[in-house]
């Protein structure tokens, strides 16, 4: 069964809001504590540091705010307050070989967007390796962050910062971004979205326990949307264009290139010609 329990983080510098009602039973999978903050600097950094202090998989930090949220490649991740969903979840995937730690985030992926779609009624898609898109901009950004001790995996945080009911983007993130509410015309509870998301993201971290990562990555895919796209991938100074050819099983992406094909495990795409998609995001 999965349990939310809701308490008072006892941390001196955040301030938790008031809790809702606990007790939430989310059916299968994780049990989650879920610690609220008004404002925190990073769900995403407070929860690596619970996970240092021995925390349970399945601990949650939620925030109206954060005042120095992450993003990927070291980025700031900006969201104003009270319009954007901004959680981290403790993970000890101890199921998952090194090698197969990435899944999370196409799961948390793939879990987001089926959650969008039961919740919202809208159909979103997914862009290699972690990007949620709704109309092709980008809604919701994923960071996975993790811990080891040597070889040994001490604690995986996944975070995630959703476009809830922003009404507008600055002029710089107009034709990379966007909202829930921007593209369906309706303001969304959050509480309910991050019920929803939580609900799906333990049903797949079921089924990856299960050892069945094939159907997270099918599933993955069946929502992918640059497949026979030309593309621009990034990876440090480097760029590469050519079409999206395939994600595989290992969750490496395939560019057919003029050089022939390239196989990358990290960077980042855009469709060629179109700036690089990253949301909410500031250098
Ligand atoms: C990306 O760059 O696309 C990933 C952005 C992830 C942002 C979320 S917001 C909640 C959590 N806490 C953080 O500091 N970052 C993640």
């Amino acid at each position: 069964m999965t349990n939310v329990s809701l308490f008072f983080p006892g941390a001196s510098t955040e301030r938790a809001l008031l809790c809702p009602p606990s007790g939430l039973n989310f059916g299968i999978g994780l049990n989650y504590d879920i610690y609220r903050f008004d404002r925190i600097d990073s769900t995403n950094r407070y929860l690596l540091g619970l996970g240092e202090k021995g925390f349970p998989e399945g601990t949650v930090a939620v925030a109206d705010e954060q005042t120095a949220g992450r993003g990927r490649f070291g980025r700031r991740w900006e969201g104003e307050p009270l319009s954007s969903l901004l959680f981290s979840v403790l993970l000890r995937p101890v199921f998952l070989k090194r090698d197969e730690i990435f899944i999370i985030t196409f799961g948390a992926g793939l879990a987001v967007a089926e959650a969008l779609e039961k919740v919202a009624r809208v159909k979103p898609e997914l862009k290699w390796p972690n990007d949620v898109l709704l109309d092709g901009k980008k809604v919701c950004g994923i960071l996975l962050e993790s811990n080891f001790e040597g070889d040994n995996l001490k604690s995986l945080v996944l975070g995630a910062g959703l476009n809830v009911n922003q009404p507008d983007f600055p002029a710089e993130l107009k034709e990379k971004a966007t909202s829930l509410f921007l593209a369906t015309q309706r303001k969304f509870d959050r509480e309910e979205l991050f019920s929803g998301i939580l609900t799906q993201f333990s049903l797949v971290y079921e089924t990856l326990k299960a050892g069945d990562l094939y159907s997270v990555m099918r599933r993955w895919r069946e929502r992918s949307a640059m497949f026979g796209k030309t593309v621009e991938l990034s990876i440090g100074d480097r760029k590469v264009r050519g079409i999206l050819d395939q994600v595989t099983d290992e969750g490496e992406v395939l560019v057919r290139t003029s050089e022939g094909a390239q196989r990358f495990t990290a960077g980042e795409i855009s469709l060629s010609g179109i700036p690089s998609n990253e949301t909410g995001e500031k250098k």
